[in-house]
């Protein structure tokens, strides 16, 4: 049997980083230890609230620490409501949710009270680097980081260039590339993570928890015809935050590459870039270069069969029926 992954999340709920994190509340094998809410696809106050309303609606008590309310990179923030909704989670309206923060900096106890903690980082990174550079020796006992960001051999999705979360704060993206070694799920993979109307309407109706069953599809309605904008044509919507989640327990489903990640991080049309390097001649090049820089491991593809089951399985609450890749 498994030992249950223990957790630590930083999130900005957001239509796809809610479901991500209903998943990993769900998943038996997979325990939250402690969830960092942060600014990104609307304000802090905004994901903190949500991530309340989901602890809420699953009856759990999480540890939720505040995180960052803007970025490293600049003073002023860009949100997302026209993708998320005013309130971040679509039509979905939590209502009379009251909640006290706990300090950031509160959030090494989970190291102390937890062993082998894993963070995965689903938002902008700013949160994260903060984390690291007011408490590195507590937010070395982590035992890895798995991060949502990036597109490598792929177009960008908020610019041409860049992705949301590195574009959002590239100077704390770097900051992580430069000292932490982490699994990366970009756009790459992630945009093999298509949900579509059926699979929410399927747990619409059938979700063993009821209350998840309205805010489900309310959720993920708005964000799909939203995304109808971006991709026409498309049959749903890419959730891309549960990527790093199905890597803890079915690694088997990625294909993963090794590389040095840089990130650009000047202003103008690069912002936000991510960049590895995919030359044929790679293994050479990185042996004759003089500078070393940290590798990390980058998903480049992902089996959209196994996702689709581990998927519905998790949210059917039968995973613990085995998963079985066929
Ligand atoms: O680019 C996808 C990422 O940006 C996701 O984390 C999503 O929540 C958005 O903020
Ligand atoms: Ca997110």
């Amino acid at each position: 049997m498994m030992m249950p992954r223990n957790v630590l999340m930083f999130a900005d709920p957001g239509v796809d980083d809610a479901i991500a994190l209903i998943y990993a509340l769900l998943h038996p094998d997979i325990n939250v230890v402690g969830i960092v809410s942060g600014y990104g696809n609307v304000e802090v106050e905004v994901t903190t609230r949500n991530i309340y309303a989901i602890l809420n609606m699953l009856d759990m008590d999480v540890p939720v620490f505040g995180g960052a309310n803007q970025p490293a990179s600049d003073v002023y923030v860009e949100f997302y409501p026209e993708v998320h909704g005013v309130g971040g989670l679509g039509q979905f309206e939590p209502e009379g949710i009251g909640f006290q923060l706990t300090n950031f900096t509160d959030l090494y106890e989970v190291f102390d009270r937890y062993e082998g903690v894993a963070i995965v980082d689903v938002g902008r990174n700013t949160g994260l680097m903060l984390a690291y550079m007011l408490g590195k020796q507590k937010m070395e006992k982590a035992t890895d980081c798995f991060l949502m960001g990036g597109a490598f051999l792929t177009p960008g999705n908020v610019t041409p260039a860049a992705e949301a979360n590195f574009y959002g704060d590239p100077v704390a993206s770097k900051f992580v590339f430069e000292n932490i070694r982490s699994h990366v799920f970009p756009l790459d993979a992630t945009e093999k993570a298509l949900v579509t109307q059926e699979m929410i309407g399927y747990l619409a109706e059938w979700s063993p928890i009821e209350r998840l069953r309205g805010p489900l599809q309310e959720m993920f309605t708005f964000y799909a015809e939203k995304y109808q904008e971006f991709v026409p044509g498309i049959q749903g919507a890419y959730i891309h935050d549960l990527l790093p989640l199905m890597y803890l327990t079915n690694p088997e489903l990625f294909t993963m590459i090794e590389r040095e990640i840089f990130i650009e991080t000047s202003t103008g049309p690069a912002r936000g870039a991510s960049i590895a390097d995919f030359r044929p001649n790679y293994g050479i090049a990185a042996a004759e270069a003089e500078e070393e820089h940290l590798r990390h491991k980058i998903a480049m593809d992902m089996d959209y069969e196994g996702f689709y089951y581990l998927f519905m399985n998790v949210f059917m609450n039968s995973v613990r029926t085995p998963y079985v890749h066929r």
